[in-house]
This record gives structure tokens, sequence and C-alpha cells, in this order.
């Protein structure tokens, strides 16, 4: 991501959401340009992501959202590193589970991999959470988790866990130096 002592240019998804926030703050802080996706460029709750130090000359947002392949383009455009972050994260029950949170967290993030491939995007860091591993009933309580430890879809329909976001391209880079 670094070229001859200059910083690249990456693309953070969800970028006014908690997590989001954050790592733009924090590449902002260590040189990068940013391009960061909000689903409302006029909305307050995006407000801050303006305030940040460098964001006048190193943040430019872009409306988008997952589930429209074209936004992600044009959001993704020049980029050599994207962070896929945006995903839904209900504070409360959702009637629908499938529609609310299954479809744009797995169909959003099939259409963040495929632009970053058409985009020629050089590395890909996908957030994914702990609830991706915790909710199997059938992994040994003393074995440590890992790569082949996911939570079980039927265990969580059976007791209705409605944050259960199958992301399985879990990965974790240090991207920021
Ligand atoms: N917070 C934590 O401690 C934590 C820990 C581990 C993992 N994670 C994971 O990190 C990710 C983000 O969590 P968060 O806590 O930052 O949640 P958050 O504050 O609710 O942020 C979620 C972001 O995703 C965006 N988003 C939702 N649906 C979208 C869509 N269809 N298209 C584009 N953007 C969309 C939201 O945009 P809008 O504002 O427009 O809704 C928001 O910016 C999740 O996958 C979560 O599981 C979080």
């Amino acid at each position: 991501m670094e070229v001859a002592g200059e910083k690249g240019r990456v693309c953070v998804t969800g970028a006014g959401g908690y997590v989001g926030s954050w790592l733009v703050k924090l590449l902002l802080s260590n040189g990068y340009k940013v391009h960061g996706t909000v689903r409302d460029l006029s909305d307050e709750k995006n407000a801050h992501l303006r305030k940040f130090e460098k964001a006048s000359e190193n943040l430019q947002l872009f409306k988008a959202d997952v589930l429209h392949y074209d936004t992600l383009k044009a959001a993704f455009a020049g980029c050599e590193g994207v962070f896929h972050v945006a995903s839904p994260v209900p504070a409360t029950k959702v009637l629908d589970p499938e529609l609310e949170l299954i479809t744009p967290a797995v169909n959003g993030t099939l259409n963040v991999l495929q632009a970053c491939l058409e985009m020629k995007i050089k590395r890909v860091i996908v957030v994914s959470s702990i609830a991706a591993v915790l909710l199997n009933p059938h992994w040994p309580l003393d074995k440590l988790k890992d790569e082949k430890c996911w939570s079980s879809k039927e265990f969580c329909r059976k007791i209705e866990v409605t944050i259960l976001i199958i992301r399985a391209f879990v990965s974790i880079s240090f991207l920021v130096k």
C-alpha cells in the first residue's frame, strides 16, 4: 500500500458506523487517502467524518449501498485497498432476518468482493464478527476456535439468534503501520 514513501488510497465501506469511523480516523492520521462510503451523504450522523484531522484534504465520501453494485465500483475507483465494514447491525430483534440481515451481509460482501476484483483492488479486508464462530454447540468447550469453527445456522435459527452473520472471509490485516 506504500509506494516510494507515499501512502496509498483506500476505501472504507460503512464509514459512518462505529468501526468504520474509527478506521477512517486511523487511516487519515496515518497519511492514507481515504474513500468512505455512506448511504446518505446529507445525514447528520455522518458529519463527524468531515471533522477528522486531514479529512478536508484526504477524505472523499461516496454514496454507496452494498446491494447496489455500481455504487461500490465508483467508490473503489483509484483505490489499492478496501476495508469492507458495512453490514446491518440491528440494536433490536428484526422481523425478517433473512431479508434484513443475511441478504445484505452475504450479497453485500459478494458484491464488494466482485467489485474489488473488477476494479483490480490489491488487498481486501473483510471485517467479520464473533457471531460467525461463537454459536457452534458441537465445538468442544476446551478446544480453541479456529478457521474450522463456524456458527451453526440451524442452531442460530433454533435459538432465534438474529445477528448470525455469515462472513466466511474472515480476515485481519495490518495495513496501518
Ligand atoms: N462494534 C463492534 O464492537 C464490532 C466488533 C466486531 C465486529 N464488528 C463488526 O463490524 C461491522 C460494523 O459494525 P459497527 O459496530 O460499526 O456497526 P454500525 O455502527 O451499525 O455500522 C454499520 C455500518 O454499515 C452500514 N450499512 C448497513 N447496511 C448497509 C448497506 N446495505 N449498504 C451500505 N452500508 C450499509 C451502516 O450505514 P448506515 O449508517 O447508512 O445504516 C453503517 O455505517 C459489523 O459487521 C460488525 O459485526 C463490530
